[in-house]
């Protein structure tokens, strides 16, 4: 098929991967009414178009982070990157890299940020999920430190997991090793398996010196899933921010008193995030809620969003409301699985594309100059023009 958007770019992937890693990736928690938000209040939203403005090709260069990047989104954690495509992990760092921006690898990750440091030239960052080993976690973070990590992420929403009911269907999450289900919806996406298995059966790089969290990258996932520290609280991210002395952002806040409390914690910054729609069914969208958010904690103070990028537009109006940067999750984990570094670049090709566009059509020439519009730019449908 023809891959001209993101939303093609999901459908490629529907038709590469086995439907339980589909599901797994595609899905939200309960019934799902985050996730359609995410989406539906971007396309709530619209922008100004202005004529005969701007004849430039737009500079799409802006800083967040404190660091110069070419393009306004990064790469997000996502989870088992690994397990859609072989070596993923790596495949999607070095696309990131090669696009001027950034990647952050996941605590649930197949290949371990040492590894991923020595493979990739690129701007790294490492998420970290507090676990209730106190020991694992000084591990992880000693070997962030040791990996050039360029910002470590603390997420915060995720200190017990929503119910994905597809995974619930799928029997996925709770089995430790494929069950004849599994295998059977394997065997029907040939091309997925092949790319797999010619590196081995995938498996935990950090966990290598844990056995205690049991074999093989399914096994290790559930054990990982059960060790989420349940009880951590505002005085973990302090130990945290004594401990790190690099930049530290909080990821997954959704509230205006979060928000300022992640600031007041040392936080050098936050992504405003409700997990793409996995966690609190219920919550609000995160673009609904980002205004808000940046009012309260002050512009001064970098904010970041994530849920629901699909298209180039969706990152102008984030940008438009005061978000300073974006972080990508399933539109490129669909496009690794699809086409591995090639795939992860087509998908940023797409996007960097649609945002070149989308400022020439508003008479904008770079997006800091779309940062200066701010919300001037944008309304919501039907809002005051
Ligand atoms: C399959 C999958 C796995 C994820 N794993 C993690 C993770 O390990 N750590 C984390 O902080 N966020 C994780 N997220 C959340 C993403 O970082 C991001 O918040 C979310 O995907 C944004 O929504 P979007 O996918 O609609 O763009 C995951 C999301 C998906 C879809």
């Amino acid at each position: 098929m023809t891959i001209v958007n993101i939303d093609d770019m999901r459908e490629a992937a529907r038709s590469r991967l086995p439907k339980l890693f589909f599901d797994y990736i595609d899905g939200g928690s309960f019934g799902e009414t985050t996730l359609a938000a995410n989406r539906r209040d971007f396309d709530d939203l619209v922008l100004e178009q202005r004529v005969l403005a701007s004849g430039r090709i737009p500079d799409l260069a802006t800083t967040f982070f404190g660091i110069r990047h070419d393009l306004p989104f990064m790469l997000g954690p996502v989870g088992f990157l690994g397990l859609y495509r072989g070596r993923g992990e790596m495949l999607a760092a070095r696309a990131a890299a090669a696009a001027g921006t950034g990647f952050c690898l996941s605590t649930f990750s197949i290949a371990s940020i040492g590894s991923l440091a020595q493979a990739v030239t690129g701007e790294l960052h490492f998420q970290l999920y507090m676990l209730d080993d106190r020991g694992l976690n000084e591990e992880l973070l000693a070997a962030a430190a040791e990996a050039r990590v360029a910002t470590l992420f603390l997420t915060v929403d995720c200190t017990v997991t929503g119910i994905r009911e597809r995974d619930v269907r799928n029997g996925f999450r709770s089995a430790t090793r494929p069950t004849p289900a599994m295998l059977a919806s394997m065997m029907m996406r040939p091309a997925w398996l092949v790319d797999l298995l010619r590196l081995g059966l995938p498996a935990v790089e950090a966990l290598e010196k844990h056995p205690e969290f049991g074999r093989g990258a399914l096994e290790q996932a559930a054990s990982l899933s059960r060790r989420m520290d349940r009880t951590v609280s505002w005085d973990d991210v302090a130990w945290l921010r004594s401990r790190w002395p690099g930049k530290l952002v909080i990821k997954g806040i959704l509230s205006r008193a979060d928000a300022a409390l992640a600031r007041q914690a040392g936080a050098d910054a936050i992504v405003v995030s409700n997990h793409g729609g996995r966690q609190l069914d219920g919550a609000p969208s995160t673009i609904s809620v980002l205004p808000g958010i940046i009012d309260h904690v002050g512009r001064d103070f970098d904010v970041l969003v994530d849920g629901g990028i699909r298209r180039g537009a969706d990152i102008v109006k984030a940008i438009a409301l005061g978000a300073s940067g974006v972080l990508l999750g399933r539109a490129y984990a669909f496009a690794l699985a699809v086409g591995g570094e090639a795939g992860v670049a087509q998908a940023i090709d797409i996007l960097r594309t649609e945002i070149a566009i989308t400022l020439a059509l508003m008479g904008l020439g770079s997006i800091d100059e779309l940062k200066a519009a701010g919300s001037s730019v944008v309304r919501r449908v039907g809002g005051p023009t």
